[in-house]
C-alpha cells in the first residue's frame, strides 16, 4: 500500500457539506411530502427551502472549482475496462485473492463505473432536483405568467418528487461502494483525510 493525496480540501468540503445538506433535504423533503411528521410541515417547508438554498451556492462554488481546477476532466466517461469493474463487483470482490481491475491516481480518482454513475448524478439527478424546486418554489409567481406553459403544480411536484428517488436509490448504492475497499471504512476515511491507501500489486487477479 502506499499513501497518495487524492481528495483535496475544497473538495472534501464540498462532498461532505453537499452529503449533509442532500440528507437533511432527503429528511425534511418527505416530511413534506406526508411520509411521517418530524419537525412539522410548516418548519419542514421552511428548513427545506434554507438548505435548497445553501445547497445551490455550493454547487456554485462546485461547478466553479471543477472548471476552474480541469477536476471536471474526471467525469470524462469512458468504457475502458468497464467490464472488468462491474465483473469485479458481482464476483471478485467476495474472492480474497481478487484484485480491483482499476487503479486509482490523482489524475484518474474514479473508476469507469463511478464515472458514468457520478455524471449521470451531475447532468440528470442533480439539474431535475434543481429546477423542478425552483419551479416549485416560485410555482405562485410564474404560473400567473405564461411562463409555466400549462405545467401543472402537481406535475412538479411529481418530478421533484422522482428526482428525491433516484437520489435516495443513488446514495444508498454510493454508501455501500463507499465501504467497499480495503477495510470498509478506508475509502470513508480517505474522504475525510484526503489520503487514499492504494495498492501497488500487478493489476491482474493473482493465482488462487
Ligand atoms: C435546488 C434544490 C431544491 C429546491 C429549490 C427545493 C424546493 C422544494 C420545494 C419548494 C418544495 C415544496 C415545499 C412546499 O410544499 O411548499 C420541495 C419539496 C420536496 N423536496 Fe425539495 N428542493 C430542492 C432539493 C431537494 C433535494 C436535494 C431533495 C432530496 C434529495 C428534495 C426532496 C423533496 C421532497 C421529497 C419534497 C416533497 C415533494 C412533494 O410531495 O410535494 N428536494 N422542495
Amino acid at each position: 500500500m502506499s499513501r497518495t493525496y487524492i481528495f483535496k480540501r475544497f473538495e472534501r468540503f464540498w462532498h461532505w457539506s453537499q452529503a449533509a445538506l442532500i440528507l437533511f433535504m432527503l429528511a425534511s423533503g418527505f416530511e413534506v411530502h406526508g411520509v411521517y411528521k418530524l419537525l412539522g410541515w410548516q418548519r419542514a417547508v421552511e428548513l427545506h427551502t434554507t438548505a435548497a438554498w445553501a445547497l445551490i451556492v455550493l454547487w456554485a462554488f462546485a461547478i466553479f472549482w471543477h472548471f476552474t481546477t480541469g477536476e471536471w476532466k474526471q467525469y470524462i466517461p469512458t468504457t475502458e475496462k468497464i467490464a472488468a469493474v462491474m465483473r469485479y463487483y458481482a464476483f471478485g470482490i467476495f474472492d480474497r485473492n481478487a484484485h480491483h481491475p482499476f487503479r486509482t491516481t490523482q489524475l484518474t480518482k474514479h473508476n469507469p463505473l463511478q464515472r458514468l454513475a457520478y455524471l449521470f448524478v451531475k447532468l440528470f439527478i442533480n439539474p431535475l432536483i434543481w429546477i423542478s424546486g425552483l419551479l416549485y418554489l416560485y410555482y405562485p409567481e410564474l404560473a400567473r405568467t405564461s411562463a409555466m406553459g400549462g405545467i401543472e403544480l402537481g406535475s412538479v411536484a411529481t418530478a421533484h418528487t422522482l428526482a428525491a428517488f433516484l437520489m435516495l436509490i443513488f446514495l444508498i448504492v454510493h454508501v455501500y461502494f463507499a465501504t467497499t475497499g480495503h477495510t470498509p471504512l478506508a475509502h470513508i476515511k480517505a474522504m475525510i483525510t484526503g489520503w487514499e491507501d492504494l495498492e501497488e500489486e500487478p493489476l491482474a487477479s493473482k493465482p488462487g
